[in-house]
């Protein structure tokens, strides 16, 4: 493909740390999975990290962590307040943990939760926003953790989509109470599968520990309030404290994770040296509605929509897209409320849900990746700017 949606970050480094560890023989979730999460926690300044093996775990295993907390457990019932874009596992565990979504639109230029909505989406039964900085963008952060502290709620920032992205200088995935982030394959670090978790409450950390191995104590450190050791070792080997799953990683995904980790800087200065070639070429042309970077955007991709006012045709410009070899897709997920999972939630909308289906039916996103990208942006642009025609003119 001549431009492609995503390509590997992998290099010598990473494959030497897998070679190693096939050499060693070690290969269940161990010391690397360990040191990948201290530095991990080191790097954005937070207590503590859990490794687990995606970011759809991440979100499952945090969901599962607040049902436990010894104070203010959430509770099933309890309503979320969640952006309308995001993607389909941002939403699944909460639905699986029998919560009530309150959905509410996003801003049609950041992509992110429109948070002027936010007081309206509040109700008595509200205990926790959700959110998410789509495509490298940082959402609202600040203004949601101060409406969450206003109100006792939790923040869970699903930052899958966001790792290296800053707000006021503050880094995405550390605003809440617990911030997910995925290391599959096409983010901005990559360990193929893969998601951490980042928290500085410590029953949090524990609690995720024990959620993501079987429910298990083992990995649970030896001074938590979690529960009571038994003096008898034989039967504390083995000792489900909560109802866990087996989300653990490999160790694979720890050692490169470590490599990726220390590349991440230089990989997140190359995608913004990309995205200032595509916002160049493309702001100002009213028929593309681009993303607006809020704060300091770590650029997963870059987005398109095309503008509706002037009824441009999606599908020609996918098949000249096509045509020219260039990767798109739909934006995140688009609109979750257009899909067919979502009769099994219990959910409503705060107002009418505007932006996020403009942004399902108009819009789509090209790749970004850690190399120079201009020649493949510039062609990118030329190619569209002969395939979006504005209906008028189209005509004629
Ligand atoms: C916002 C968001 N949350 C969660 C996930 C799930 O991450 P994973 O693919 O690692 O399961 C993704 C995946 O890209 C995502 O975009």
């Amino acid at each position: 493909m001549s431009y492609d949606l995503a390509s590997t970050t992998w290099g010598p480094e990473e494959a030497a740390a897998i070679d190693r560890l096939v050499r060693e023989g070690r290969f269940t979730m161990g010391e690397n999975v360990r040191r990948l999460e201290a530095a991990f926690a080191a790097k954005f300044g937070m207590k503590h990290a859990v490794m687990v093996n995606s970011g759809s775990s991440a979100n499952l295993v945090g969901v599962a962590a607040l049902f436990h907390r010894r104070e203010r457990p959430l509770q099933r019932g309890d309503e979320v307040i969640v952006p309308a874009i995001s993607w389909a596992t941002t939403y699944h565990p909460l639905q699986q943990y029998g919560l009530r979504l309150r959905f509410v639109d996003v801003d049609l230029q950041t992509l992110n939760m429109d948070v002027s909505k936010l007081e309206e989406a509040l109700t008595p039964r509200t205990r926790m926003v959700v959110a998410v900085s789509i495509l490298g963008n940082p959402a609202a952060l600040d203004v949601t953790r101060a409406f969450c502290d206003r109100h006792g709620l939790y923040l869970f920032e699903d930052n899958c989509e966001s790792m290296g992205a800053s707000l006021h200088g503050k880094p995405c995935g550390t605003f809440g109470h617990l911030n997910t982030f995925s290391t599959f394959f096409s983010h901005h670090i990559s360990t193929m599968e893969g998601g951490l978790i980042l928290t500085d409450d410590t029953e949090l950390d524990h609690l995720c520990r024990a959620i993501r191995n079987h429910g298990w104590a083992r990995d649970v450190p030896p001074d938590t309030t979690l529960y009571q050791r038994y003096v008898d070792g034989f039967f504390e080997a083995y000792r489900f404290i909560l109802p866990g799953y087996n989300v653990r990683p490999l160790e694979i995904c720890g050692a490169v994770g470590i490599e990726q980790l220390k590349k991440l800087d230089g990989m997140i200065e190359m995608r913004r040296a990309n995205a200032e070639v595509f916002v160049s070429l493309f702001k100002g042309d009213e028929r593309f509605i681009i993303q607006r970077e809020n704060g300091r955007s770590s650029w997963f991709s870059f987005t398109v929509i095309l503008n509706p006012a002037l009824r441009i045709d999606r599908a020609r410009v996918m098949e000249h897209l096509r045509a020219a070899d260039i990767g798109f897709r739909m934006i995140t997920g688009g609109c979750f409320l257009r899909h067919d999972a979502i009769k099994y939630f219990d959910y409503d909308t705060v107002g009418e849900i505007v932006h996020a289906n403009v942004a399902h039916d108009h819009g789509f996103f090209v790749g970004n990746h850690p190399q120079d990208l201009t020649r493949e942006i510039q062609n990118f642009r030329d190619v569209i700017d002969r395939a979006a025609v504005p209906a008028a003119v189209a005509s004629h």
